[in-house]
């Protein structure tokens, strides 16, 4: 996007009474004011809501770099984050080559320092949008036949570090004064226990609450706050895990998903991907063993090999 400066055919018309020679060396220098002074002010102004800069937590690959590439599309600057520097590197080049700033770490996000070293990065930017992404399941397994450090490292992605770089970055916003952006990964395993996945379920259910609560106590401050609940989605992630597409479930395309995300923003607190909203409809009908069995079935069938 164009900064707002006078456009020299203004200036032109407003010099009527020049000799031709001295229009053209006005227009080339005005022309070339106009390129330094866009290139020394950045290389995007962004009118989008989710501007001037959005945190993507999670921002390397699947629904993260889908996010990454909307919003980068929209003239919004990015700060992403995420473990495996390729992936990253590779979604940050492709968010530059649509002419936003791009700042980058590959950190795991449930180390102790991690909210330190992110605060760190964002020094100077304004965040008006955070999207707490990283966050998928590792598998399906047992409780009692994982250590249990497995839990417990989903609990620290999925429920502590939203809720840090929430506590941080809101709190920014608020003060701010000028609104912002919170969107939140859910899933459909959040809506019941389900054998193989406890732990994720769990995590994912805490998320689905909080941002419920949040949604209604940072409305006043025009901080908005979405729980986007999807369903399988063709990730990297989902298919390292060996999930996949089973019996009457598809799995979604993650662009759509980033987009529906962006889009739904004003619908908060919660919004359920259209694939399983029906799923989701009838489960809330059923008495809780019965839920607890679908969900346990369902994740079985995603994770089994042919
Ligand atoms: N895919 C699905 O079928 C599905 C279904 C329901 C809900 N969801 C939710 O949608 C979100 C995205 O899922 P996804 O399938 O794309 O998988 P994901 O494994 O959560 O990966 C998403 C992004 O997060 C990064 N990430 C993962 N763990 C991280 C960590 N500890 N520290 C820093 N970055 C980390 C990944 O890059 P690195 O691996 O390089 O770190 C990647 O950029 C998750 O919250 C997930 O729970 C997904």
């Amino acid at each position: 996007m164009i900064r707002e400066l006078t456009p020299p055919s203004v200036v032109l018309e407003a010099r009527g009474g020049k000799s031709l020679d001295r229009w053209l060396r006005t227009l080339l220098t005005e022309h070339l004011v106009m390129a330094y002074a866009q290139l020394m002010n950045g290389p995007a102004m962004t009118h989008s809501p989710f501007g001037p800069w959005a945190l993507i937590v999670g921002g390397s690959e699947g629904v993260g770099a889908c996010f990454a590439r909307r919003l980068a599309s929209d003239g919004v600057h990015l700060v992403l984050v995420a473990r495996k520097p390729a992936p990253l590197a590779e979604t940050a080049a492709a968010a530059r080559a649509l002419g936003v700033q791009v700042r980058t770490l590959s950190l795991d996000v449930t180390t102790p320092d991690a909210i330190e070293r992110i605060r760190a990065l964002c020094d100077g930017c304004e965040i008006a949008t955070l999207i707490c992404n990283a966050g998928a399941s590792h598998g399906v397994g047992g409780v009692l036949d994982q250590p249990v450090e497995s839990a417990l490292h989903l609990m620290r992605l999925n429920c502590e570090t939203p809720l840090r770089l929430i506590h941080h970055f809101a709190g920014e916003m608020k003060a701010r004064g000028k609104g912002g952006n919170i969107i939140l990964l859910g899933s459909g395993a959040g809506s019941g226990g389900a054998a193989g996945i406890a732990a994720y379920s769990a995590s994912k259910a805490f998320l689905h609450t909080l941002s419920e609560a949040l949604w209604y106590e940072l409305k006043p401050s025009h901080i908005r706050v979405l729980c986007l609940i999807l369903g399988l989605t063709d990730t990297p992630s989902m298919a390292r895990a060996g999930m996949r597409a089973a019996g009457s479930f598809t799995a979604e395309d993650p662009d759509r998903v980033a987009q529906t995300g962006l889009a739904q923003i004003a619908n908060g607190p919660v919004y359920v991907m259209p694939g399983i909203q029906a799923f989701l409809d009838a489960m809330r009908q059923l008495p809780r063993a019965e839920v607890v069995e679908l969900m346990s079935h369902a994740t079985a069938s995603l994770g089994k090999k042919d």
